[in-house]
């Protein structure tokens, strides 16, 4: 990991995300989330005070480990049990199957390099009834931004340590062999139209 990921990028990311224009949407995103609930791109813990008290417990992972002392301090804050863990999503991950009746991912999709792997854990992990909870940012409908987001996202993947901002989010999780429950598309106000393309929904297992 180069001095931008390790030192710069955690900092900025915790800045960027996490304003209360965000808190307002990481509390709508997350309302449906119920039980043992997974948390995969844990990121420096913003979702933290979002969970919903249906909430039982809540297993948290991230290939990084961010901002420590901070996130240590999110996480004492949270009335919730916290457990943290560094993992890399796209390998095998320590749980049997259907361990979770939620997982959740909040802008993440964009930044696993390779989401088939990690999506086909998600399914493995959740329980049969269980939920996909995502609120993510990818790729536009409208044909001029998206050829927008396709030059400029070598330059994203720079500024934004891996995030890509052409995915078509509903369709990688289609395509995982999820059923889109709920899907709402909007853009994000006061955010760069190339970020601000939204995908926030439910899915269940096909
Ligand atoms: C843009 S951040 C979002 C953080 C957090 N979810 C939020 O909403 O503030 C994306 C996160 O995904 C994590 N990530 C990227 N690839 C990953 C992987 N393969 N496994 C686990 N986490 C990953 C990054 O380390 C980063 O914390």
């Amino acid at each position: 990991m180069g001095f931008y990921s390790k030192y710069i990028f955690p900092r900025l990311l915790d800045w960027s995300l996490g304003n209360p224009q965000m808190g307002k949407y990481r509390r709508r995103a997350l309302e449906p989330a119920t039980g043992e609930t997974l948390e995969i791109g844990f990121g420096t813990g913003l979702n933290l005070p979002y969970y919903p008290a249906t909430v039982s417990k809540l297993t948290v992972l991230d290939s990084e480990n961010m901002l420590t002392e901070l996130v240590n301090q999110r996480i004492a804050e949270c009335p919730l049990p916290v457990v943290k863990m560094q993992l890399d999503a796209q390998g095998r991950l320590p749980f049997a199957d259907s361990s979770f009746d939620s997982v959740v991912t909040t802008l993440t999709l964009c930044s696993i390099e390779n989401t088939a792997p990690a999506l086909a854990e998600i399914r493995r992990v959740l329980k049969p009834d269980g939920r996909f909870i995502f609120w993510e940012h990818g790729r536009s409908d409208d044909q001029t931004t998206a050829r927008w987001q396709d030059r400029l996202n070598p330059l994203q993947q720079v500024i934004g340590a891996g995030c890509n901002m052409n995915r078509k989010i509903d369709e990688l999780i289609a395509s995982a062999g999820f059923e889109i429950t709920t899907l709402d598309r909007f853009l994000m106000p006061k955010t760069p139209r190339l970020l601000a393309e939204m995908y926030r929904g439910i899915a269940k297992l096909n």
